[in-house]
């Protein structure tokens, strides 16, 4: 029986890639649904080529275009939000590979996961932001997460070594991104182009943005924290400029177990999917006589504030992980639009963090929803404010 399979958020980079592994794995794997937030375009090109039984888009006028465009094909079109849940409920598929980007991506992860579907994260704020509510929910409804990010599919690989209860701590590798090395005072001046120019991975410009400020990392460290059942406290992050070496995990007899691999997704994507075989596949081998030297290093606490507020995040718990995540997602928008500074995205987060009530038990969904509400409201409110300010 082929796998079947929903990308939600197929038009992005990590969507894109999924297709290409898809395509290349032949007809075991089968793509039953695809979704896109606005890319009409390529949404359609995409059901032309994989012939897909769905296809979502946010809103009835993209659904419109998408229908113009593809005239003549069979694919069922659903509109709005909950489309997504939709698709990760249908009984026509089995494995769900998450990969839309942000919070926008927890109601239908925690739709597959309660449907007991094989769920492929790449779309990390999910756990960052509800990892406790989403891992119980997999738990009772027999849903098997796996991680798509490169970094929690090394982790996963290394685990596969020894128990949980064996291991000592789990360390997650960074590039580094733009600005390793740089002093606080050097980030001032940040422009939104040395922002996105990541020296190593080709990814949308949210999580790009977040690697430059390491949040890409700090919400790592969550999702890690969830994924693997590990004290925070216990997760550890090294600047790797290689990018080789994905993740290690250290065990209590000293072994060190890690998984190594070109910067490519598809190697991780794949293995999300083919789990838990291996097969050959799109990625290149690994030539280490040529990369010759592998660096690691601490990260500088005071140029990357984002992975200390992890960590005091993780401790908090409750509802700090969404404000942590929605404060961030609102910032990283007004950075690209070019209505803040650079610096000015860590410092809209403390802030937010500082100003927000946490409820830290028994917190529900719509509480979830609520916080996540409340962070964006707030950062929009500082934004205007300092606009009048400025007037
Ligand atoms: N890129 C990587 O190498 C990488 C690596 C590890 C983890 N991740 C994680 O994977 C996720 C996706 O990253 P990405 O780089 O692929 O992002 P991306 O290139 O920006 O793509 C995001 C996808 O989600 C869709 N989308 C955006 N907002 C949406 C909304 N509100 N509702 C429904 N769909 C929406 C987009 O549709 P449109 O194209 O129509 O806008 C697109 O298909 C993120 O959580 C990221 O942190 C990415």
């Amino acid at each position: 029986m082929p796998r079947r399979i929903a990308i939600l958020g197929s038009t992005g980079s990590i969507g894109r890639n999924a297709l290409r592994v898809i395509d290349a794995l032949g007809p075991d794997y089968v793509v039953v649904a695809l979704s896109a937030h606005t890319s009409v375009e390529l949404l359609a090109e995409q059901a032309k080529q994989f012939e897909p039984r769905f296809v979502a888009v946010s809103s009835s006028d993209h659904a419109r275009r998408l229908r113009a465009l593809m005239d003549g094909q069979k694919a069922e079109i659903l509109v709005g939000p909950e489309s997504l849940t939709e698709l990760a409920q249908s009984d026509d598929v089995d494995t769900v590979l998450t990969a839309v980007v942000g919070a926008a991506g927890l109601p239908s992860a925690l739709a597959a996961a309660r449907c007991g579907k094989r769920l492929a994260i790449a779309n990390k704020e999910p756990l960052a932001i509800a990892g406790e509510l989403l891992t119980r929910i997999a738990r009772e409804h027999g849903s098997t997460l796996l991680p798509v990010d490169s970094e929690h599919s090394a982790v996963f690989q290394a685990m596969q070594s020894g128990l949980v209860a064996e291991v000592r701590k789990i360390i997650l590798t960074a590039s580094g991104g733009p600005f390793r090395g740089a002093s606080p005072d050097q980030l001032e001046e940040v422009t939104l182009e040395q922002a996105l120019a990541h020296p190593v991975w080709r990814m949308g410009p949210k999580i790009t943005i977040d690697s430059a400020t390491m949040m890409n990392k700090a919400l790592e460290i969550i999702e890690a924290r969830w994924l693997f059942d590990v004290p925070v406290d216990r997760i550890e992050v090294l600047i790797h400029p290689e990018s080789i070496v994905h993740s290690l995990v250290e065990f209590v007899d000293g072994s060190v177990v890690a998984q190594l691999g070109r910067p490519d997704m598809c190697l991780p994507i794949q293995y999300a999917l083919t789990y838990p075989r291996r097969v050959a596949g799109l990625s290149q081998p690994l030539k280490l006589d040529e990369i010759g030297c592998l660096r690691f290093e601490r990260p500088e606490p005071e140029t990357f504030r984002a992975l200390t507020l992890a960590y005091e995040v993780a401790r908090t718990g409750g509802t700090a992980p969404v404000v942590f995540n929605a404060a961030n997602e609102a910032a990283v928008e007004a950075f690209l639009a070019g209505r803040i500074r650079f610096v000015q995205i860590m410092d809209l987060v403390e802030r937010c963090l500082d100003e927000h009530n946490v409820k830290q038990r028994n917190v529900s969904l719509e509480e979830l929803l609520d916080a996540d509400g409340w962070a964006r409201r707030l950062v929009e409110r500082r934004l205007t404010l300092e606009r009048m300010i400025d007037y």
